[in-house]
């Protein structure tokens, strides 16, 4: 099963690190980046479409009638069009947070454009500022390595209290791994999968010199340790590839 999110002709590939560019900027998901948005996540991440997919799998499994699901850093709106499509339950609502007002804007049209009864609301917020509540399902693709180190455990142990017993939490991020020869390795890996999607070695130095400091990874340990900390005594990663995962879990009952 495949469901890429936007298929509209307005797609554009991302070239935005191909010309040299002197002192590469600081990345912020601004306007360029919405533009290219969905090219540049499915071939800088690996197993992007198959941890989306899985996303639809689990709201058919987890989401509860009258329950809210959140999609925190939405983006344009992969994860809650891929959770809508499974969700068969009445009166369910899917929250969809970032904090760029572009990205919010494309999402909203590409949401429009899916039929479903499930309400999805935009919230444009920071998702450490934001209330969680009556949640059964919660999301976090890709946007927990944004957040400051030193906020991480405080939102996950909001996300932890929001959710109903039975609930469940899905984090995917990019890892870091211990000894540096490993992480190395899984980096030169990462490299590799993103030349044979088409990026120059140019291409992907810029990007990393951009998202530096930006995208902060942590180890697959100092998540599940985190998890199991805020009462999530069932976290496991479902999925990786390289230095890519996905990780799954569940408030007890
Ligand atoms: C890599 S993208 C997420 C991709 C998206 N979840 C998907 O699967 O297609 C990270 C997103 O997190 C958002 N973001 C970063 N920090 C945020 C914050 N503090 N509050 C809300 N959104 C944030 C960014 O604007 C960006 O849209």
């Amino acid at each position: 099963m495949t469901m890429n999110h936007d298929t509209d002709a307005n797609v554009k590939r991302d070239d935005l690190f191909a010309s040299p560019l002197g002192n590469v900027p600081r990345f912020v998901f601004d306007q360029a980046v919405v533009d290219v948005f969905p090219d540049m996540i499915q071939r800088s991440v690996p197993g992007y479409q198959t941890i989306i997919n899985l996303c639809g799998e689990l709201a058919a499994r987890f989401v509860q009638p009258s329950s809210n699901c959140y999609d925190l850093g939405c983006s344009l709106g992969a994860s809650s069009l891929a959770i809508r499509q499974q969700i068969t339950q009445p009166e369910v609502t899917i929250v969809a947070v970032d904090n760029s007002s572009a990205m919010l804007e494309r999402c909203q049209s590409v949401l429009e454009k899916q039929n479903s009864a499930t309400a999805v609301q935009l919230l444009e917020a920071d998702i450490c500022d934001i209330q969680i509540t009556n949640a059964s399902l919660v999301v976090m693709n890709f946007s927990l390595q944004f957040i400051p180190l030193d906020k991480r455990q405080a939102l996950l142990e909001k996300i932890y209290a929001g959710l109903k017993p039975g609930g469940c939490l899905v984090i995917s991020e990019k890892l870091l791994f211990e000894p540096e020869a490993l992480n190395q390795l899984l980096c030169e890996l990462h490299h590799q999968f993103k030349s044979a999607q088409g990026y120059s070695d140019l291409e992907i130095s810029q990007k990393r010199d951009s998202i530096e400091n930006v995208l902060i990874p942590e180890t697959l340990d100092s998540h599940i340790n985190r998890l199991k900390a805020c009462g999530f005594e069932s976290a496991s990663p479902w999925f990786q590839c390289f230095n890519f995962a996905s990780l799954v879990a569940i408030k007890p009952v």
